[in-house]
């Protein structure tokens, strides 16, 4: 079974209406673990060898994050400034992540329509989260494609629950060794 490692984060949980909601919906789930960061580093004092020891532990890791100025939030960036290392990481002989898959799960404020050339944002998300691909590449691991939640903000809440019901039959698919694809 493939092991999947969710670091999440959300700065402000108690006011969030969908990944709130699909949280719950992984809890226990065999094979994946969900590790929240802000919950566990509410200071960001990140304990970098723990966070190295659970990405040795998974094959596939996603950062689960609302989409904040067209990237992530702040825990995120902290997470890869500090676990990153270099000679771990990245360089000649940093290769600990060598092989395994690595990938976004996003929700966004705007609709789909807003995002690629034509949409007001003019470029799509995939180009946006081009810094995290390019990591991927320099640490030799594989990015995937991105998992998108778009236009949360008038999202209903049987909408919610139908994003919930694929989100957790998605992971299911990665787990039993399929791909991310929406
Ligand atoms: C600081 C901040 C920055 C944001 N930046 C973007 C953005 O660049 N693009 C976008 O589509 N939505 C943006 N949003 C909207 C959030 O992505 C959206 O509210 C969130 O994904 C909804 O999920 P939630 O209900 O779990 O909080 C931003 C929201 C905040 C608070």
């Amino acid at each position: 079974m493939t092991k999947i490692l969710i670091l999440f984060a959300h700065p402000a949980l108690e006011k969030s209406r969908v990944q709130a909601a699909l949280l719950p919906a992984i809890k226990g789930m065999q094979g994946v673990t969900l590790h929240d960061l802000y919950e566990v580093y509410p200071d960001l004092n990140i304990d970098v060898r723990h966070e190295q020891s659970l990405l040795l532990q998974h094959d596939i890791i996603l950062f689960q994050h609302p989409f904040y100025w067209y990237s992530a939030p702040a825990m995120i960036k902290q997470w890869q400034d500090l676990v990153l290392e270099h000679g771990w990481a990245y360089g000649s002989t940093g290769t600990a992540l060598r092989g395994k898959r690595i990938g976004n799960i996003i929700t966004t404020g705007g609709q789909e329509s807003s995002y690629g050339k034509e949409g007001w944002n003019h470029h799509s998300v995939e180009d946006f989260l081009l810094p995290f691909k390019q990591t991927a590449t320099l640490c030799n691991m594989q990015y995937m494609p991105p998992y998108i939640i778009y236009g949360t903000l008038r999202i209903t809440p049987s909408l919610i629950q139908e994003e919930v019901v694929a989100y957790r039959r998605m992971l299911e698919e990665l787990r039993d060794g399929k791909s991310l694809t929406q």
